[in-house]
């Protein structure tokens, strides 16, 4: 079972779970989580390999959708609705081709549902090596510069760094192959059926504003809203903002 936050009390709607993006765990989410606690039952968890989720086995996308439909299934909180950060809406997207019955609506936030390209491939082949010899730190190094907006707030960055410098080499590893091999979900957006919300980073850098709105438009109930003063970490610069569209969402 994945280790994870239950909170909230009201149980009369389906619980909405948070799933954190790479090289994070679950404290992204956590202020987010707490706003939204205070009207609806809400799940933060920790994949496969991050956080308190320890272990050092290889996955796919595909069976982190499995771990947390298992987690959800043991602990009854299905159906429920999935809202995924960036790696966390590719594996709510791999949710979603599995599991569309146990989803009553779907979040995506500062991600895309197209594969990796070549050259993004052979990008995260040199990072694996770089944490292989040189360990996390060295890719918070690479990374940072274009997680947050222009302007980010010094405690959020410390505390961003402090989770970077956290997650485990091997799991980086497992997971920028896992990212590496993972299928263009386009194709499913068109057949979705239940209501999708894209949230995206005003001056997101790794998944611009155009990719959010062009994943909405192409799902037939897809909603798009933009994050004033945030980058890629929407979740995390402006919880209010992201946990604002996301209660409007779910009402
Ligand atoms: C993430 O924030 O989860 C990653 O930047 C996603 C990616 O590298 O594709």
């Amino acid at each position: 079972m994945l280790d994870h936050d239950l909170l909230g009390k009201n149980s009369s709607r389906p619980p909405i779970v948070l799933v954190h993006g790479f090289p994070l765990d679950r404290r992204v989410f956590a202020e987010v989580a707490a706003d939204l606690a205070t009207t609806h039952r809400v799940v933060n968890l920790d994949m496969q390999g991050f956080g308190a989720s320890r272990s050092e086995a290889p996955f796919t996308l595909d069976d982190q959708a499995k771990a947390i439909h298992s987690t959800l299934r043991e602990k009854g909180l299905l159906p429920c609705v999935l809202a995924g950060l960036s790696m966390g809406g590719y594996v709510a997207l791999a949710f979603h081709r599995r599991y569309a019955g146990d989803l009553d609506g779907l979040i995506l936030v500062d991600t895309k549902a197209s594969a990796d390209t070549a050259e993004a491939k052979e990008g995260r082949n040199k990072m694996a090596e770089l944490v292989k010899k040189e360990g996390s730190p060295a890719v918070a190094a690479q990374m940072l510069p274009k997680m947050m907006g222009s302007k980010p707030d010094p405690a959020k960055k410390a505390k961003l760094t402090e989770i970077m410098h956290a997650c485990p080499a091997t799991t980086i590893a497992n997971a920028l192959m896992a990212m590496r091999d993972r299928p263009d979900y386009t194709p499913d957006l068109a057949t979705m059926s239940m209501p999708l919300l894209v949230i995206t980073g005003a001056e997101d850098a790794i998944a611009p504003v155009e990719v959010g709105r062009s994943v909405a438009k192409a799902a037939p109930t897809g909603k798009f809203v933009e994050i004033a003063g945030a980058g890629h970490m929407a979740p995390l610069e402006q919880p209010a903002a992201v946990a604002g569209a996301i209660r409007a969402f779910l009402k």
